[in-house]
């Protein structure tokens, strides 16, 4: 467990999933915190970080759960850990509601007096429209969305508690296969070529900008429903070819293969077309600008020699 600050009896900030991409994001800024900024989230004094992987606890293991939250006391929890991939839902429907839904509401109703902040998706929504506001109905098409959809009203019922929506996520993982630009690297590695959709459309956000952004949400004390997401409307498509100017940057003897494909061929299980954010309220509430991709692409490149 590392400390924050001086040493203290209070109880840390749980970070579950910390062994994934966002929740390790998370863990890795939680340097940056200073010991009065998360002295806030438990009433003034310093506190420390739990970064919880499945290896310390399997969160479907309910009793050990119990048995560590009572243990550790915890006066936060940021919740990321979930069955992340929407395949492995659709394939596990029961698997993806025991991890997705019912973990969160065990970890919820423990964490009921502390604040609890859940990590949920813009696939709640059907994707009809794009631009989505807090306030706009979901209507999630997969299995994944409906987990999300579910954990979240669980969330939302807790005024102490916060739900943060997001999309597509970059950057680097611990395993580097859970970024949607490392799953783009590790196929083009296998010489696949990547189908991308011109007609699909997210607002892809770095990790690492996600965890400030929830950093900021705890230690400001803001609850209830938020929309955290990169600030450019960008194709699947798009975002495969500029992921792939960075990899060959890394790797000029790399193959970045990929292919434009359309919604309007493709057959398999529903898709949501434009699952943009809208994030004017956590601008608002938090006094920022969301990032740009593109922003991040040029640093890669510029990291990249
Ligand atoms: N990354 C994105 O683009 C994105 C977009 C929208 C929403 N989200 C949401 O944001 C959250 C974090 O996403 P992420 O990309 O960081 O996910 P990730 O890389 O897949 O990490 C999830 C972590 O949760 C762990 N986990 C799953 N079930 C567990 C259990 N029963 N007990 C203990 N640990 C368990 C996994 O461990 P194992 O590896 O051992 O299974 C993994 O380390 C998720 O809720 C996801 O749905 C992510």
């Amino acid at each position: 467990m590392s400390r924050q600050g001086t040493e203290t009896a209070l109880g840390p900030v749980w970070i579950t999933g910390a062994g994934g991409l966002i929740g390790h994001a998370l863990v890795q800024l939680s340097s940056e915190r200073s010991a009065t900024d998360l002295g806030t989230i438990s009433g003034g004094q310093g506190c420390s970080i739990r970064a919880l992987t499945r290896g310390i606890v399997d969160l479907t293991n309910f009793a050990a759960v119990d048995r560590l939250f009572t243990e550790e006391q915890p006066v936060g929890v940021i919740h990321c850990a979930a069955i992340s991939k929407s395949p492995a839902c659709q394939k596990d429907p029961a698997n993806a509601r025991l991890n997705n839904v019912e973990v969160t509401r065990h970890l919820a109703a423990l964490a009921d007096s502390i604040p609890f902040l859940f990590l949920s998706t813009d696939l709640v929504f059907d994707g009809l429209r794009g631009g989505y506001l807090e306030s706009d109905p979901v209507n999630p098409l997969s299995v994944y969305a409906e987990t999300k959809a579910e954990a979240e009203q669980i969330i939302l019922a807790n005024k102490r508690h916060t739900v943060i929506r997001t999309s597509l996520n970059c950057g680097k993982s611990p395993l580097g296969c859970s970024a949607f630009n490392e799953e783009m690297r590790n196929a083009w590695q296998l010489g696949r070529t990547l189908d991308l959709f011109v007609d699909e459309f997210r607002t892809p956000i770095p990790a690492l900008e996600t965890a400030r952004n929830i950093w900021k949400l705890l230690t400001a004390g803001q609850t209830g429903l938020f929309h955290l997401a990169g600030a450019e409307r960008l194709s699947r498509y798009e975002i495969g070819l500029k992921v792939a100017d960075v990899c060959r940057k890394q790797n000029p003897r790399l193959m970045t293969s990929l292919r434009p494909g359309s919604l309007a061929q493709y057959q398999g299980a529903p898709r949501a077309p434009d699952t943009c954010l809208d994030c004017r309220r956590i601008e608002e509430t938090l006094g920022i600008k969301m990032p740009l991709f593109s922003t991040w692409i040029i640093e890669q490149m510029s990291q990249a020699g």
